[in-house]
């Protein structure tokens, strides 16, 4: 079979119910944490402007989607936050940019709904996410310790939507490693990870 090219993706924002299982078959199949329904009709079903999916215009119906983001916008503290939940692209269909373009159209989203902020988590490990977040100009704000149940550490990552900071370029993409290690410390003495998982 030949390798999937760029045009016959198609991105498209959520729509319906029938669309569910397909999502939830891609990311069970990489994400490490395990997600309940509930989790996913949480996002999808408060904000279904923030979800959005790429699809095989030429694969057949049962695996039509190859990528999705899902997202969340609500007020944190002084600030209105966007919160990107999940993010899968099927293996076969990586290194295309589909990731890239989901998270850029999820952006654009939670900017024109004034978002002031967006954050994430992703594993310490997890080279690809990292690098393609820091490509967008996402910053490491916090090491989580312990925050996945396989026991990994997490990077919160951030994306400032006012001022400056949101012209971040990859160089400026990381905390120094003093500073990075300072902040791992004090997340490790205080932290349960339950805890930092609610506080977001
Ligand atoms: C992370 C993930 C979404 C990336 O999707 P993708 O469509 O392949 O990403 P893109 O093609 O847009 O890649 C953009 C950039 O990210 C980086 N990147 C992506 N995958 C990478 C990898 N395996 N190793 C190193 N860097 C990688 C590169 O900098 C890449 O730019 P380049 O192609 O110019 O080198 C995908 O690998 C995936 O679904 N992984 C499993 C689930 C997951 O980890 N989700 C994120 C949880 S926060």
């Amino acid at each position: 079979m030949a390798p999937p090219s760029p045009d016959q993706i198609e991105y498209v924002p959520y729509s319906s119910e029938l669309q569910l299982p397909g999502i939830m078959t891609l990311i069970e199949k990489d994400l490490s944490e395990p997600y309940s329904i509930y989790t996913y009709r949480y996002f999808i079903n408060n904000w279904p402007n923030l979800c959005f999916m790429a699809l095989d215009k030429t694969s057949s119906e049962s695996d039509v989607c190859v990528g999705v983001i899902i997202c969340k916008l609500d007020r944190h503290r002084d600030a209105y936050r966007g919160y990107i939940g999940m993010l899968a692209v099927k293996k076969e269909y990586r290194k295309m940019k589909i990731g890239t373009s989901l998270v850029k159209m999820a952006i654009n989203a939670m900017k024109s709904l004034n978002a002031d902020e967006i954050v994430l988590e992703t594993e310490r490990t997890n080279v690809g996410a990292l690098s393609l977040y820091q490509n967008l100009g996402f910053l490491r704000d916090k090491r989580l310790y312990r925050y996945y149940l396989n026991g990994v550490d997490a990077f919160r990552l951030k994306l400032f939507c006012r001022g400056g900071g949101n012209e971040a370029g990859a160089g400026s993409a990381t905390m120094s490693k003093e500073l990075e290690d300072k902040m791992y410390e004090q997340n490790r003495m205080s932290d349960d990870p339950k805890t930092k998982r609610q506080e977001n």
